[in-house]
């Protein structure tokens, strides 16, 4: 089959991890397995244009453009997604793709684009490779993006679909892979139907470190041994937790997985603080409200000073008048975004 032109739009989501992934071998393989809820209004939407060249290139051919300007800096990182997938993409050469991309969160708002932005572009290109294989099943589709994604961004792999997604081998889990994610396959209680996320944009500013830098902190890191068996016991634990809805085990399970993602950038040469003062703020006034108000809400963290508050659908009112009278003086022109567990992409 041929294609000599077309255009695709996708647009995919963040997603914020429970079982955190920090640490990787090669080729984006994970040192432990993660899982992570699939965010809902934080998103990126892409358009790949593309064009048949008359020769296959020597080199990738692509331009940039990130709402609506061409964007030189990113294209590295673009150029190295190309390179990685060229193998299992054997047209990349023989096309000139136009790259088009916006995210639906503020610039710079310290919210990372990698997981979106990357799960975007791979299922665009997806896209192109079906047209070149129409008898592609979707399983197989899904599937593919997910391990193409995984090579832009490790996290990225988790956002295709929804809304409780697994990467990682684990002996309890039936199908799991290091090399693309996977729908939870067990049971979930309701209770976690809709679950909310509002994200406290603390500091927007500062550098974080990179997650490329920050994962390579955990060669010769004198925990990371004991951190990986961690991350597959809470795991293990996790079953148990979302079959039953049991949120007070699950808030232990997520807060503690924040911290020590915290704790191994503290305890890693060269170390990093990534929280900032109104990071530990919030966390207190979690726990104090936790403790007064008898909701479920508890907190996770990313790389950086941003704190995701979590919480259940119908403790919605509740959380919201907290976050407003307590929670927003703390956050960076008072910022925040509400956002909820999704479904994964959507082609548009
Ligand atoms: O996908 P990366 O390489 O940007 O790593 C993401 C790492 C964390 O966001 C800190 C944790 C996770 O599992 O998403």
């Amino acid at each position: 089959t041929d294609k000599t032109e077309g255009k695709v739009t996708y647009k995919s989501p963040s997603n914020i991890a429970l079982v955190k992934y920090w640490g990787k071998k090669e080729h984006q393989i994970p040192a432990n397995p993660s899982i992570s809820f699939t965010l809902d209004t934080c998103a990126t939407t892409t358009t790949v244009s593309y064009k048949k060249l008359n020769n296959k290139a020597s080199d990738f051919s692509f331009d940039l453009l990130f709402d609506g300007r061409s964007k030189e800096d990113f294209k590295p990182k673009i150029s190295t997604f190309l390179k990685r997938t060229e193998k299992y993409l054997p047209f990349l050469k023989s096309y000139h793709f136009t790259i088009e991309t916006s995210n639906s969160f503020p610039h710079s708002s310290g919210i990372a684009s990698s997981a979106s932005g990357m799960s975007a572009l791979a299922l665009c290109l997806m896209e192109l490779e079906r047209e070149l294989n129409p008898n592609m099943d979707s399983a197989f589709f899904k599937r593919k993006a997910s391990f193409l994604a995984r090579l832009g961004s490790g996290s990225a792999c988790r956002s295709i679909e929804g809304n409780l997604m697994q990467w990682g081998a684990q002996k309890d889990t039936q199908e799991s892979s290091d090399l693309y994610a996977i729908k939870y396959p067990y049971k979930v209680n309701p209770i976690f139907n809709n679950y909310q996320d509002s994200i406290l944009l603390v500091d927007k500013g500062s550098k974080q470190v990179s997650s490329s830098l920050g994962h390579d902190l955990m060669h010769d890191h004198p925990f990371a041994e004991q951190r990986f068996d961690q991350a597959h016991k809470n795991l293990t634990k996790l079953k148990r937790i979302f079959e039953e809805g049991d949120l007070l085990e699950f808030i232990k399970i997520v807060e503690s997985e924040a911290l020590t993602l915290h704790a191994m950038m503290m305890t890693s040469m060269p170390y990093f603080i990534l929280m900032k003062p109104n990071t530990l703020e919030i966390i207190n006034k979690i726990w104090a409200f936790r403790e007064s108000s008898k909701t479920h809400v508890c907190f996770t963290l990313d790389a950086g000073a941003n704190v995701h508050v979590l919480y259940p659908e119908n403790e919605k009112e509740k959380v919201y008048q907290f976050i407003n009278n307590e929670l927003v003086a703390y956050c960076e022109n008072g910022q925040y975004i509400c956002d909820q567990i999704g479904n994964g992409a959507e082609k548009l």
